[in-house]
């Protein structure tokens, strides 16, 4: 098991570029077995997920490499449509497949996927999104079976605009002849990104980032050079570091407005931004101030993936933060270790009432889930003393080498076996 080992108190200062965006690359990775011809990711974030989801796509017949940055995909022996078991428990990712798969040899099947403990998560609207298009779906002791050998176009509503489910739909309609249009679709960056994606292969998809998306069925698509964007959370995630430690950092590749809702929160919080065209750089008051409120929602709403980091930096503000957890049923899973650390919490449900202390003090802690665990090192990293954040590989998934970007800002923090 590895973990990080964090001397707490550096101010981190400095300035750092923000990888590409974990869930924007990965689902072009699984878009990338549509096109004919080879595909190349430049800015392929090194994290686990992405490493996960080339090893499905080499089961799958498709041919990964990844050299310096860059994944290569080449899907010309596409052949298999059974996604790998113990890979898709793995990573819940893999569902991002059934959409793709189905569109190229209109079979698929697929165990119920894994990934972060962070609540039921169903899919049952990635279900009811294909089942719109005409696939036939049976379940079967926890295997999901496709045929759609009678898809066509059509109208697909979602009762709730579920990120995952609008681009399988989108992934799925790309090469079925006729319109597809999805209603209440999901807005994230992420989902214009994959349009981006898909139309710079020869696709024509519009609306990406509105509710209302329609994608007009090509006969192929080509293999491109492509480069996702930014990653918003891992964006977010430095910010509250430099936030929480007193410090003053430079993000470079780092869209501005993506990341509007989180430099929202810390500039009520005291710190000041400066939003260039491709850079975000924020200088931390002395102390952080209390915010009064976070709910996380769907785009663009607050999101939920950076409400873990903002929870520790509210365990070190001045005054009571309160926090809504609207997405995920039991994404609060870092309280209890921040608890220990000596943060005052109190968890009702959904939501978490945060009263911050002077200083947290350094502990051994566990990350349980992704961002719950960027959150875990980001109060290591503002505690007094030493603190050890178990279970690295958790982090991992989304990071990329995140202690070596951290101590590009001069903290303290290595990775460590045990
Ligand atoms: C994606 C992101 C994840 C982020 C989440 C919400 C990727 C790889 N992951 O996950 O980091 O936290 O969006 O912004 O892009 N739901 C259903 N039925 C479904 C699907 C979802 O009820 O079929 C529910 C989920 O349980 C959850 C909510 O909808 O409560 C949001 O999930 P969704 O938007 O689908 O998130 P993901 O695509 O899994």
């Amino acid at each position: 098991m590895e973990g990080f080992r964090v001397i707490g108190g550096e101010r981190l200062r400095g300035e750092a570029r923000v990888q590409g965006a974990k869930n924007a690359v990965l689902p072009i990775l699984a878009a990338a077995i549509l096109p004919e011809g080879e595909t190349v990711i430049r800015d392929c974030p090194d994290i686990r997920d992405a490493h996960a989801m080339a090893e499905i796509l080499g089961k799958l017949g498709c041919e990964c490499q990844w050299n310096a940055g860059e994944m290569r995909i080449d899907a010309a022996n596409l052949h298999h449509w059974e996604m790998p078991d113990e890979l898709s428990k793995q990573i819940r990712s893999s569902i991002f497949l059934l959409g793709p798969i189905l569109g190229k040899l209109r079979r698929a099947t697929v165990t119920y996927p894994g990934g972060c403990e962070i609540g039921i998560r169903p899919i049952d609207l990635h279900l009811k999104g294909l089942r719109a298009l005409g696939v036939s779906i049976v379940e079967d002791g926890g295997v999901i079976y496709c045929d759609g050998r009678n898809m066509r176009a059509g109208d697909v509503y979602f009762d709730y605009p579920s990120v995952g489910a609008t681009e399988n739909v989108m992934m799925a309609a790309a090469l079925l002849p006729g319109t597809t249009i999805v209603h209440n679709a999901a807005r994230e960056p992420e989902i214009a990104d994959l349009q981006d994606f898909i139309n710079a292969m020869g696709g024509s998809i519009r609306g990406a980032g509105t509710q209302l998306i329609e994608i007009e069925g090509v006969k192929s698509l080509r293999g491109v050079c492509y480069t996702p964007i930014p990653d918003r959370i891992a964006a977010g995630t430095l910010l509250c570091a430099a936030a929480m430690t007193g410090g003053e950092i430079r993000l470079t590749n780092a869209r501005p407005w993506d990341v509007i809702p989180v430099c929202d929160k810390l500039k009520e919080m005291g710190c000041r931004i400066t939003e260039e065209k491709d850079a975000v750089a924020l200088a931390a008051p002395e102390r952080l101030r209390a915010f009064s409120q976070l709910q996380t929602n769907p785009h663009p709403g607050f999101p939920t993936d950076m409400q873990a980091q903002m929870l520790a930096a509210a365990c070190v503000a001045e005054g009571t933060s309160v926090i809504v957890e609207n997405v995920f049923e039991n994404r609060l899973s870092h309280v209890t270790d921040l608890c220990r650390m000596g943060a005052d919490i109190r968890v009702n449900g959904r939501m978490a009432v945060v009263t911050g202390v002077p200083r947290l003090s350094g502990m051994t802690v566990s990350a349980r889930d992704l961002r719950g665990g960027a959150a875990l090192v980001l109060a290591a990293l503002a505690a007094k003393g030493e603190s050890t954040v178990e279970h690295a590989e958790l982090i991992d998934r989304g990071y990329e080498r995140l202690e070596r970007t951290l101590q590009t800002f001069g903290a303290k923090i290595e990775r460590v076996r045990k």
